[in-house]
């Protein structure tokens, strides 16, 4: 192969946030030039919290929508449906035979939503790692970007990799953590202690991407900050801190830039041009996806060209695996 491999994907659960934009989808977009990129829609990991059928299959072809809509070609860019492709869920019951449950124990994100779902913690939550090392592994993967909640999952992934490769010889490509250059940990409006998360319940903590800009003003209008009233750069100000992140990620300018655009001006000035400033970034994303999902039938066949695209690079790697292990 003359390009490395990227692998990533997001859930298809709730409407994406900033974070989800400023954090990754953005970084995305220029990747394909150096590396041969799969971005997943993620819906079987989706299953481990119990979803209502019409908004889940909605939220799964939005979150498609919307990584077009942001600027992925589908042609340079293998975007497509997790459970089209049956290899994932094949490869993951293999590899879960090849995991120990005292590894799986280990997994604190296991921990943090077992407490968050108390009363559904299934096996599918248990063994979420797993499904994700098969994702990973099924394109013989070289980068993952990862956010810190995630490098946990990614060392288990190298680990069952190594391991199945020391029993039958190579046949999976150990994965690396890709540290984007760009891109912010984005926090909660209201919680700047928080990330902000699409699965939060307060309207007025995450910005969605389908926000429109009169409601993204007014989130920022509301954001928590302070009683202070200097747009300066502090551990001690995350409120403030966390907007101006946003304000940089969006503008490209420095905190020392925005710190002297703001001199002798309040909060509220401040949090005004930050909601401009976003609704300016996101309102082409949003007339794309406008666009988008009027057109169904583009979106199909953006769908079923990459699903087949994805099975076969798939395939070629579970074939191998089944052929080793005496399937
Ligand atoms: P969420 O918590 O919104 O459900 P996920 O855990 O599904 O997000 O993550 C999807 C992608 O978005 C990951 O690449 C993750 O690193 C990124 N991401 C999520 N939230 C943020 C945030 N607040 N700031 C930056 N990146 C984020
Ligand atoms: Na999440």
């Amino acid at each position: 192969k003359d390009k490395k491999i990227l692998y990533s994907g997001m859930q298809a659960t709730g409407t994406l946030t900033l974070g989800n934009y400023l954090g990754a989808l953005k970084n995305w977009l220029n990747w394909d030039q150096e590396y041969e990129c799969f971005y997943g829609v993620m819906d079987l990991h989706s299953l481990t919290v119990r979803q209502e059928p019409a908004e889940f299959r909605k939220n799964a072809r939005n979150l498609y929508a919307l990584y077009v809509a942001a600027g992925l070609d589908p042609k340079k860019n293998c975007l497509y449906y997790q459970s089209h492709v049956s290899a994932h869920a094949e490869l993951g019951w293999i590899l879960d035979c090849f995991t120990y449950m005292g590894e799986l124990n280990r997994m604190t994100q296991f921990k943090d939503k077992a407490a968050k779902h108390a009363d559904n913690i299934n096996a599918g939550l248990y063994t979420y790692p797993v499904l994700m090392a098969a994702d990973i592994l099924l394109y013989q993967t070289d980068l993952v970007p990862v956010g810190v909640d995630q490098k946990q999952h990614l060392e288990i992934c190298r680990d069952i990799a190594e391991r199945f490769n020391n029993i039958y010889g190579e046949v999976f490509t150990i994965p690396e953590a890709y540290i984007p250059k760009a891109g912010a940990k984005i926090m909660s409006l209201q919680e700047p202690e928080k990330k902000m998360s699409k699965s939060d319940e307060n309207v007025n903590a995450t910005i969605r991407l389908l926000d429109d800009t009169d409601t993204i003003i007014r989130k920022f209008k509301r954001a928590v900050t302070d009683s202070g009233s200097e747009v300066r750069y502090s551990e001690e100000k995350p409120g403030v801190s966390n907007l101006m992140s946003i304000y940089g990620c969006v503008t490209g300018k420095t905190m020392e830039e925005i710190e002297r655009e703001f001199d002798g001006k309040g909060y509220g000035d401040f949090k005004l041009a930050v909601g401009e400033a976003v609704a300016d970034e996101l309102r082409p994303l949003q007339e794309r996806y406008k666009q988008l999902i009027a057109d169904k039938a583009y979106i199909e066949s953006c769908i079923k060209e990459n699903d087949e695209k994805a099975s076969y690079f798939a395939n070629k790697t579970l074939r191998k695996v089944q052929k080793k292990i005496g399937l």
